[in-house]
């Protein structure tokens, strides 16, 4: 199992592969033809958001999602990133649903913060340092595991099928959250300390999916904002029944994100 689920893992590297038989470059955004009646559902099986609705929402250039945790810093996924240290081949580009939007900010990293111990297997979060701030809101993270169930929003230009090319535009979708128990029967390996799981067990039909990866999942908080409380990490192909998406458990990483972006100088 622990075989499945490394290869499950690479699947960031599989979507960059998808990208390059379609001869596209990661985070161009070439793909698809815009969203319309009758077009293939986004993320799995989800709708275009809107501009401005998800304005912390970044496009990352290796092919994955993130946030905007500060203005100078994106929180996405450690399979996404090479490792920790001085890094300027990444573009963030944000303030857009259109990726080919001529209005789209784009911001290159300085730094990447890979978290500490990360093998592979449960702790999925990363942090990309900014050569400028993007001045667009952000999204606060999960301080506790109180927002840890209910339903959540996804939003990614990830594929909107398996083996599916990236998306031009920003699809959403809503998906509900999945127990521990639940979970650990579909992934015996699941870090259930560490991450978490949403997906319609029965039917499957929405989810993330390759490219969505580092991208956040949120809910409404008691006030009625926004609150990040997932990472896009993994799943056995894209919304299969019985397999639902796993996701970095935020709320357990508050206090090692919050440090991270001091090593990074905020
Ligand atoms: N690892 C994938 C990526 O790098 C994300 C896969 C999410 N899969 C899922 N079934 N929810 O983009």
């Amino acid at each position: 199992m622990k075989t499945l689920v490394k290869t499950l893992k690479r699947s960031a590297a599989a979507g960059a592969v998808v990208l390059a038989a379609l001869s596209l470059q990661p985070g161009s955004a070439q793909a698809q033809p815009a969203p319309g009646p009758g077009a293939a559902p986004p993320v799995v099986g989800g709708k275009p958001a809107a501009k401005g609705e998800f304005p912390w929402m970044v496009r990352l250039s290796m092919g994955c999602g993130g946030a905007l945790y500060t203005r100078t810093i994106v929180l996405t996924a450690a399979h996404c990133v090479d490792g920790s240290g001085a890094d300027t081949s990444i573009t963030a580009t944000a303030g857009v649903v259109d990726l080919r939007d001529s209005g789209a900010v784009k911001v290159k990293s300085t730094r990447v913060l890979q978290a500490p111990g990360y093998n592979g297997t449960g702790k999925d979060w990363a942090l990309i340092k900014l050569a400028q701030p993007i001045d667009l809101p952000t999204l606060p993270i999960a301080q506790t595991t109180a927002y840890d169930k209910g339903d959540f929003t996804v939003a990614g230009w990830g594929a909107a099928g398996e083996g599916g090319g990236q998306q031009r535009y920003l699809l959403k979708a809503t998906v509900p959250f999945v127990d521990d128990a639940t979970c650990k029967s579909a992934y015996p390996d699941l870090v259930a300390g560490e991450e978490i799981c949403a997906g319609f067990m029965e039917e499957g039909g929405v989810d993330t999916c390759q490219g969505d990866s580092g991208g956040p999942m949120f809910r409404k908080d008691d006030t009625g904002g926004w609150i990040q409380v997932g990472i896009v990490s993994w799943g056995d192909g894209c919304a299969r029944p019985g397999k639902p998406g796993v996701y970095t458990q935020v709320s357990r990483f508050t206090s090692d994100i919050r440090a991270g972006a001091g090593q990074l100088g905020g």
